[in-house]
């Protein structure tokens, strides 16, 4: 291949490209602590919120693909992740919701520093990508701060705790009224 169209290979920057493998290994890592917190509550009972989480820890992996799949479609290389050290204890029902909470959080920084990325680089093809996760993540944080609602509500005494797992399969379908989509109908 002549040297020019090998670099012609993809119009990414390295930047793009290097802040985009990031977020592949956080989806990644979101994936794998949404599979322990799925487990924890498992063990503990919490039927509805094992299944919430489980679907999460799916959600995780679908986003991860699909910023695999545009790298190599750009013609760069998408690195596979590594991930270790995930947290598999927790201290309640509570705890796990806040960490998710905490993490959605951190993911949508993270999206916003690959799109500031995107803006130096003036790459508005990334950046038309990275707005399906702009929505995505205002509709996770949504459902996030709507659980943590709950404990509020409900209170965690007596039998409270049971009456907010079963609440937690209602929140998740029920969406965002700013997105106008339920978590589970994301793509
Ligand atoms: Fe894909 Fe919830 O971050």
């Amino acid at each position: 291949m002549k040297k020019d169209l090998v670099r012609m290979k993809t119009a990414l920057s390295q930047e793009v490209i290097t802040a985009l493998n990031e977020q592949i290994k956080m989806e990644s890592r979101s994936s794998a602590k949404y599979l322990a917190m799925a487990s924890w509550c498992g063990e503990h009972g919490f039927s509805n919120s094992e299944d919430f989480f489980m679907l999460q820890a799916e959600e995780e992996r679908m986003h991860m693909l699909k910023i695999f799949k545009y790298l190599g479609d750009s013609g760069a290389k998408a690195l596979s992740p590594e991930v270790t050290d995930i947290q598999q204890e927790y201290a309640s029902l509570r705890d796990i919701f806040e960490t998710s909470l905490e993490q959605e959080i951190a993911v949508t920084h993270s999206i916003h520093r690959i799109v500031d990325a995107c803006r130096k680089n003036r790459d508005y093809t990334t950046e038309l990508f990275m707005q399906w996760f702009i929505r995505e993540q205002m509709e996770e944080e949504f459902v996030a701060r709507r659980i943590l609602d709950l404990f509020e509500m409900i209170g965690e005494e007596g039998q409270g705790l049971y009456w907010i797992d079963q609440h937690i399969a209602k929140v998740r379908t029920e969406g965002s009224p700013e997105t106008g989509a339920s978590a589970t109908a994301a793509e």
